[in-house]
């Protein structure tokens, strides 16, 4: 049986690390290509370079910091002006802010929020409609148990 999402290319959010290296190591297995985006270029290059070796499938790496709000339309645009259609687009980047609001930096709270919220429903509401058009498609947007309830110190990442 072909798998259904050899040739076909994935976009994978916080790609240097964790779970989303995670994702781009089983998918290139399935012959997928690859879109890898997060700040740490270098992580990003070398995780690139070994799965093309590895599984001779194409990596792009996109480089930049997703809390900015220029930059997830940027990303994409790069991805259009390359014919690529997304098959598979994967929120996964993220992180938490572990603290009592006393001391906590507001400003990174609200990067958080720009990350783990604004740049996920971005990029899912710019991905969707080509494919709703195509008939195929999927997001997995990676969460967190927290979400599931209030959490002590971590009340802006659960909600
Ligand atoms: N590990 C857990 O126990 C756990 C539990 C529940 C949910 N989660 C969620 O699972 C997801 C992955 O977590 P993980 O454990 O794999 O963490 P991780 O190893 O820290 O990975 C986070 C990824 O997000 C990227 N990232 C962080 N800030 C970014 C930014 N401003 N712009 C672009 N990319 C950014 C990081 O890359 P750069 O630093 O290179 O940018 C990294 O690739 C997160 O959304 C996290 O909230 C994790």
């Amino acid at each position: 049986m072909i798998d259904q999402y050899a040739e076909r290319w994935a976009l994978i959010t916080g790609a240097s690390s964790g779970i989303g290296k995670e994702f781009a190591q089983f998918l290139a297995a399935r012959g997928m290509h690859l879109i890898l985006t997060a700040r740490r270029e270098n992580l990003l290059n070398e995780l690139a370079e070994d799965l093309d070796r590895r599984h001779g499938t194409q990596t792009i790496v996109f480089a930049g910091d997703l809390s900015e709000n220029d930059v997830p339309q940027k990303m994409l645009a790069e991805v259009q002006s390359r014919n690529i259609e997304i098959e598979l687009l994967i929120n996964n980047a993220g992180f938490s802010v572990v603290n009592d609001i006393a001391n906590t930096d507001t400003d990174t709270v609200l990067k958080m929020v720009d990350l783990n919220i604004r740049a996920l429903t971005e990029l899912s509401y710019r991905v969707l409609p080509d494919m709703m058009k195509r008939g195929h498609g999927s997001i997995i947007n990676v969460a967190s148990v927290a979400g599931f309830q209030p959490v002590a110190y971590m009340g802006g990442y659960a909600a």
